[in-house]
């Protein structure tokens, strides 16, 4: 069986989106991965299939029922060990260790949440992974899903060719790429680094490490004491942390 995502969404038709093309678009195609879809509305109730209703306690806006979620859940054939994430700006950072965990395994159930969120009981009693995209807050959990799975499918064995797949490794003892640089030598006055037009491959890697090193400095101070922490502790650049 191929890599599922099962999405529970009240929004089914913002799936596969722009993941139908490009490299996520072949891999559907060619069955690397499946796109299992339910509409959340479905399983609503009463005459207007209600998947909401107030909050305990007043303020504003919805929260999507326990119930209604409980059964779309109980829906999700029981795949083997597929985690279930529900998609929140109140969740966990997702970071690239959730991504290869995710791409790892059977698949991944998603719940996107709309309104003011879902009731916490579900989340608690179904041991829901909660994770966020970011720090600023989306009209809903549809996108950060987007942002999930293009993750994980372009890891998915045979997505990517090996090019790519090196570009990957690359990034993973924590540091940020290097800036890149392609014909014309000159554009608009404006030159390359001569280091990368002299041929000598030492000096190439030994610059792109310092403009790493540099750009990671300066715009992730957060990832450069994780990699300084990491890169002390240990005997060598350890493979897979953080990006
Ligand atoms: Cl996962 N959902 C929503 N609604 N907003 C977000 C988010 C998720 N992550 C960041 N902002």
């Amino acid at each position: 069986m191929s890599w599922t995502a099962t999405i529970l969404t009240l929004f089914p038709e913002m799936f596969p989106g722009p993941l139908g093309q490009s490299l996520a678009g072949r891999a559907l195609e060619n069955g690397t991965w499946n796109c299992d879809v339910r509409d959340l509305r479905a399983f609503g109730l009463g005459r207007h299939n209600a998947v909401d209703d107030t909050p305990f306690g007043g303020g504003a806006g919805m929260v999507m029922r326990a119930d209604v979620v409980d059964t779309a859940l109980d829906s999700v054939s029981r795949q083997d060990g597929a985690p279930c994430v529900y998609l929140t700006p109140r969740g966990r950072p997702l970071a690239q260790a959730d991504i290869r965990r995710y791409a790892a395994g059977p698949g991944v159930t998603l719940l996107c949440g709309r309104y003011e969120g879902v009731d916490e009981r579900v989340l608690e009693a179904r041991s829901i992974e909660q994770v966020s995209i970011g720090d600023y807050v989306l009209s809903g959990g549809e996108t950060a899903a987007l942002v999930l799975l293009d993750a994980c499918v372009r890891l998915l064995p045979g997505v990517m060719g090996s090019a790519e797949s090196g570009v990957e490794e690359s990034f993973s003892d924590g540091l940020l790429e290097y800036p890149h640089y392609t014909r014309p030598a000159e554009w608009q006055g404006r030159t390359v680094p001569d280091v990368l037009l002299s041929g000598n491959h030492a000096a190439i890697a030994r610059w792109r490490r310092e403009q790493s090193e540099r750009v990671t400095r300066e715009r992730r101070p957060d990832l450069w004491a994780a990699h300084l922490s990491h890169s002390s502790s240990r005997p060598s650049v350890q493979e897979g942390q953080s990006l």
